[in-house]
């Protein structure tokens, strides 16, 4: 009997600290790694409305009502903290910068972001369009109302902002200060500071950011809260590759340096009875089926012809 309390204590302590030894799946495969993969991920891991998922552009039903965002203090530079967290690189965001608008309920304060990243162009972001994934994929993650007024958990507690990362030959000047920043933090919980960077400089055109997928779904990592309405930007920032690169060149998993942090990336889930909506915004072609664009083309080229 005596036995058996110790092994259910021993049973017990382990399970309560099975979070802090949660990994990705790369490190997970390794012969000798002691970790949980994703497939084993406790709190609300192995629920139904989880993140991220595979969009499919032509399901997603468009919402008159997913509006422009409207940005506040995204403009400011800052000298922003950023660490080395075990599972991403992360920018902490203070409490200067909010969102309202897209359809959110509230205002809603911008507090980190983060990345997630492969060496490979096609495997890097969690989100996949189509069932293409990108390079990488950044999320601003967001807190209804103001530290001051904070809420409990909720299905609408959080508001991530998704961005798919393209990799390309041009520098991405915005991202440089970040870039440069990566060497100072190559082990897992260190810290260090970028030069000045703003949100808005590291984001898509203004004018781009109206066409977004949105949908009710979960943090990526444990403990998987499914607390978050997602909203996914269609157009991607890009890169060069050697920026890129920086990440998984310089960044890694462990304190002795040995593993790369590379592939920091949540499998997709199964979409269950959710539906994703998209934004309906003027000017959107992709929206208008080929034959509205062709017939009328078509229409022209012939009357040229015949004149
Ligand atoms: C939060 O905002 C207050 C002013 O409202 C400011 O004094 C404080 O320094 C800010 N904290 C952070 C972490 O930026
Ligand atoms: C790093 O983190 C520590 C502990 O949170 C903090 O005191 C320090 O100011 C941070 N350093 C930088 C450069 O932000
Ligand atoms: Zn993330």
């Amino acid at each position: 009997m005596q036995l058996l309390l110790v092994l259910l204590a021993l049973v017990y302590a382990a399970s309560s600290t099975a979070d802090e030894h949660w990994c990705y799946e790369i490190q997970a495969k390794e012969p000798n790694s002691n970790c949980k993969g994703p497939d084993q991920w406790t709190g609300d891991c192995q629920k139904n409305h989880q993140s991220p998922i595979n969009i499919v552009t032509k399901e997603a039903k468009v919402n008159p009502d997913l509006k422009p965002f409207t940005f506040f203090g995204y403009d400011q530079k800052k000298r922003w903290e950023v660490k080395n967290d075990g599972h991403s690189v992360k920018m902490m965001l203070g409490n200067g910068s909010f969102i309202t608008g897209g359809d959110l309920p509230a205002q809603y304060q911008a507090v980190q972001l983060h990345l997630h990243w492969s060496q490979d162009l096609n495997k890097g972001s969690e989100h996949s369009i189509n069932g293409k994934h990108f390079a990488m994929e950044m999320h601003i993650v967001h807190e209804k109302g103001t530290s001051s007024n904070a809420v409990e958990d909720s299905k609408d507690k959080n508001a991530v902002l998704a961005f798919m990362i393209e990799v390309g030959d041009e520098e991405n000047k915005a991202f440089q200060p970040l870039v440069e920043a990566l060497p100072h933090i190559s082990k897992p919980s260190t810290n260090t500071t970028v030069n000045e960077i703003s949100l808005e400089d590291m984001l898509p055109k203004k004018e781009k950011l109206v066409h977004y997928f949105r949908y009710q779904g979960s943090l990526t990592t444990p403990t998987c809260d499914e607390t978050v309405i997602w909203t996914v930007f269609e157009e991607p920032i890009k890169l060069h590759k050697d920026q890129f690169l920086e990440f998984s060149k310089r960044l890694f998993y462990d304190e002795e340096q040995k593993f790369v942090m590379e592939d920091n990336v949540r499998p997709v889930q199964q979409l269950g009875d959710r539906q994703v909506f998209r934004s309906h915004a003027p000017g959107q072609l992709l929206a208008l089926p080929l034959p509205t664009l062709v017939v009328p083309t078509l229409t022209c080229l012939l009357a040229g012809f015949l004149q």
